[in-house]
């Protein structure tokens, strides 16, 4: 177990082919990825079963949000998700195409979202398509006084329309009025309820409302948050190899990916554990 530099993230090693763990091995993993929030497993490619296999050392699998499309990108094993920009006969294989994917934590728009999120990488493109997560809870101890004052007790509108690529999902319509956004509200503080910290827990930008305010005050404030959320200080980034498996803990991290040349390919398998928390 090799921490990064920065505040989040370690690089975890000594697995055999598949990632097959005992038991103990399991209790050091799920132990490494609450404390460092990131764990990045390099060059050990995986077919689906073994990335099943190794997703549920860390819980309950969860399947899957709607895409855009409306598809079940892997029929024999539903419970992944494909994100690709790679079309076959016309229709994408995957989700979230090259462009950019803004900051975001996965499926804050249901009650309680997924707990972690893993992928793995089958084909990687030359340049671009970089992930980057920042630590929520260092975030959080690092806002001043004040402004932690303006967002206690607070919640928001966690939009359910769109993905991270902007993409409204199918069944749902475009919103103008970010009062109305669909979704859950989630306060925009977590507690952990094992350790007490406090993280940040913001969803994404775009439709986001803090119920209550004006939607020019709440505009102006969630704008300062997120600023200050994504600072680079708070960050750290993933340049992609084959054979990469990162798993991200969902509820204290953001994620965002950078954009990729769409003439090339970009293949990720992607499980994700279920949540049984209600954010408080
Ligand atoms: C995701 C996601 C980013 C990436 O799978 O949830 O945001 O790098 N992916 O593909
Ligand atoms: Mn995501």
């Amino acid at each position: 177990m090799v921490p990064l530099a920065g505040c989040l993230g370690a690089t975890v090693s000594g697995f055999g082919p598949g990632l097959a763990v005992s038991d103990s091995g399991r209790n050091i993993l799920l132990n490494a990825w609450r404390e460092y929030l990131v764990l990045i497993i390099r060059d050990i490619p995986l077919n689906d079963p073994e990335l099943l296999a190794f997703a549920r050392l860390f819980g309950e699998l969860d399947p899957p949000g709607p895409n855009p499309y409306g598809t079940v990108f892997l029929p024999d094993f539903p419970e992944l998700n494909v994100i690709s920009n790679v079309q076959e006969d016309g229709q994408p294989i995957g989700n979230l195409g090259a462009g950019e994917a803004v900051w975001h934590a996965d499926m804050t728009y249901v009650e309680k979202p997924p707990t972690a999120g893993i992928l793995h990488a089958l084909e990687v493109p030359p340049h671009g398509g970089n992930t980057c997560f920042a630590n929520m809870y260092a975030a959080y101890d690092a806002l001043d006084d004040s402004l932690k004052a303006r967002i206690e007790g607070r919640s928001a509108i966690h939009d359910a329309a769109h993905n991270s690529a902007g993409m409204l999902r199918k069944g749902y319509e475009e919103i103008t009025d970010v009062t109305r956004t669909p979704g859950p509200r989630h306060p925009l503080v977590r507690t952990d309820p094992g350790t007490g910290r406090k993280a940040l827990f913001l969803g994404r930008r775009p439709y986001s409302y803090i119920e209550g305010m004006d939607v020019a005050e709440s505009e102006t404030l969630l704008d300062e948050i997120w600023e200050h959320a994504t600072r680079p200080e708070f960050a750290m980034t993933h340049v992609w190899q084959a054979g990469d498996t990162l798993i991200w803990h969902n509820l204290t991290v953001l994620h965002r990916r950078d954009a990729f040349g769409s003439s090339s390919r970009r293949i990720m398998h992607r499980a994700q554990i279920r949540g049984e928390e209600a954010i408080a």
